[in-house]
């Protein structure tokens, strides 16, 4: 299944992700903000079990989560949203994964990976501002699966219709969350319009403006 938000705050926000003028350190807050727009809408259908705390003036029943919830970015760019949602699951586990993108083949390449053996993560919440070609998405899913994670949902500001295509097609249980949908991969395999490079503009090291 794909959601993509129409959250207000999340259009509003994107317009200025988006814009080539906005720099590095208000990019940094609007991915770590957008992110909570879109892990609120992610996890609307979370389940809670019945709880009970002691208020100062007495007895309170009360709801927590079930799930333990795990946040996975996938490096570098996942990094930012990872920071976001740790404001709404501060006790959650985060997992890293390490991948980029070769620039001629578009396949991802795993570099890096740090989680527990023995899993107790629930639900992983997989984090990645950009869902271009679809390729890092899905494997990072088949790292999460093979290490036993049994519920995974991708969240990404911004797709392409051929990301989600792969990932619906190569993961068909894991919701898929974004902020917007763009036209399509350019030449290059960048989303258009898109943002340029995420993790670039996250991190100060952009050299050089992509064309369409
Ligand atoms: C970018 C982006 C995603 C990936 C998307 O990362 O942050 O991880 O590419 O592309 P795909 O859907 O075609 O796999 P990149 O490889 O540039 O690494 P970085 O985050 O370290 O810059």
């Amino acid at each position: 299944m794909v959601t993509a938000s129409k959250h207000p705050i999340m259009q509003h926000m994107l317009s200025e992700l988006r814009d080539a003028r906005t720099p590095p350190p208000r990019f940094r807050q609007l991915v770590r903000t957008l992110a909570i727009v879109l892990g609120h809408e992610a996890t609307a259908d979370l389940e809670t079990i019945a709880s009970e705390v002691m208020t100062p003036l007495g007895r309170a029943a009360t709801r927590t989560l079930a799930d333990v919830v795990g946040i996975v970015p996938i490096l570098r760019a996942g990094l930012g949203m990872a920071e976001g949602l740790l404001e709404l699951f501060p006790a959650a586990e985060v997992w890293h994964i390490g991948l980029f993108r070769d620039e001629a083949t578009l396949r991802p390449t795993e570099y890096y990976n740090k989680f527990p053996a023995r899993p107790r993560v629930s639900l992983a919440l997989l984090v990645d501002p950009m869902l271009a070609t679809g390729g890092s998405a899905v494997r990072a899913c088949e790292i999460l699966k093979g290490a036993g994670v049994p519920r995974l949902k991708l969240l990404s500001l911004i797709a392409a219709p051929e990301g989600i295509a792969r990932v619906r097609q190569a993961m068909p249980d894991v919701p898929i969350h974004v902020g917007a949908v763009d036209q399509r991969l350019n030449e290059v395999g960048f989303i258009y319009p898109g943002l340029g490079d995420a993790g670039d503009r996250q991190f100060g090291t952009a050299t050089a403006v992509v064309d369409a």
